[in-house]
């Protein structure tokens, strides 16, 4: 299945069933040996919270059922959660309902419509990316430059294949052979699936940033120095990226 902005929605919004509202997807942690609920705090007192000690405003691409949204809310002034799934939206919309300081939005998948340029300090991305194809990341890389204030801080989690590969992308569509074929040679993963992981590099993402004058101020597979919690599964990838 092609990672389109269609799949997408028609997957999230409709056929998956949220079984734990996301925490079902411990697949890092257990990958890194950790338990999903030290995995996920490490996660949360690593590259969330300390950056929302500058933020007023807040943003999440994705939100999904809301695994990261809850924290973000209650350490920001304003938080616009948008999500290309209406149900999700609305699932957010359920289970936030005291929360006075949010903006729920139902985008077309590609642009942050409704966000005002210069307007945000923070924007979190996690499991979002990872699934969505390279002209969908290029759109939103724009659409994130416009809507960052200077010094604002973006972090999203993505797919990081191979970049010398990404030519051969096209032999994923070919049955299981093909998928684990480009899986072996793009990820370096011999076991498990591609973790419907999108065609797009590292490098891809570093040439969007430079384009749209975005500093790319660290890709990390790893947030701790020991190299213990991270999202190695699937080769991963973190990028920060920092507005001029
Ligand atoms: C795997 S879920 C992750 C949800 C949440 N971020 C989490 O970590 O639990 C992917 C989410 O991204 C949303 N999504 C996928 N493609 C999108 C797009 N092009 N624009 C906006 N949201 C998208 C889906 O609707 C879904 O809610």
């Amino acid at each position: 299945m092609k990672n389109t902005i269609s799949n997408n929605k028609k997957l999230w919004d409709r056929d998956y069933k949220w079984i734990k509202d996301g925490d079902e997807w411990d697949g890092q942690a257990r990958y890194c040996g950790h338990l999903y609920e030290n995995w996920k705090n490490s996660l949360i007192e690593t590259l969330i919270l300390p950056y929302l000690k500058n933020t007023t405003n807040a943003l999440e691409i994705g939100c999904g059922h809301g695994r990261w949204s809850k924290i973000l809310s209650e350490n920001v002034t304003s938080l616009i959660l948008i999500d290309v799934s209406p149900s999700c939206i609305d699932f957010c919309k359920n289970i936030l309902k005291g929360e006075s300081n949010l903006t729920y939005i139902v985008n077309s998948g590609k642009s942050l419509e409704g966000v005002d340029s210069d307007s945000v300090d923070f924007i979190w991305s996690y499991d979002s990316f990872v699934h969505m194809d390279k002209k969908v990341i290029n759109a939103y890389i724009i659409e994130i430059a416009r809507v960052l204030k200077s010094n604002g801080i973006a972090i999203i989690h993505h797919a990081g294949r191979n970049n010398n590969f990404l030519w051969l992308g096209f032999t994923r569509h070919w049955g299981n052979w093909g998928r684990n074929f480009y899986k072996i040679i793009s990820m370096r993963r011999l076991k498990d699936h591609d973790g419907w992981r999108s065609n797009i590099s590292r490098a891809n993402i570093r040439n969007f940033a430079f384009v749209n004058h975005l500093q790319v101020v660290d890709q990390i597979q790893f947030w701790d120095v020991r190299k213990l919690y991270g999202v190695p599964r699937f080769n991963d990838c973190i990028t920060i990226l920092r507005a001029n």
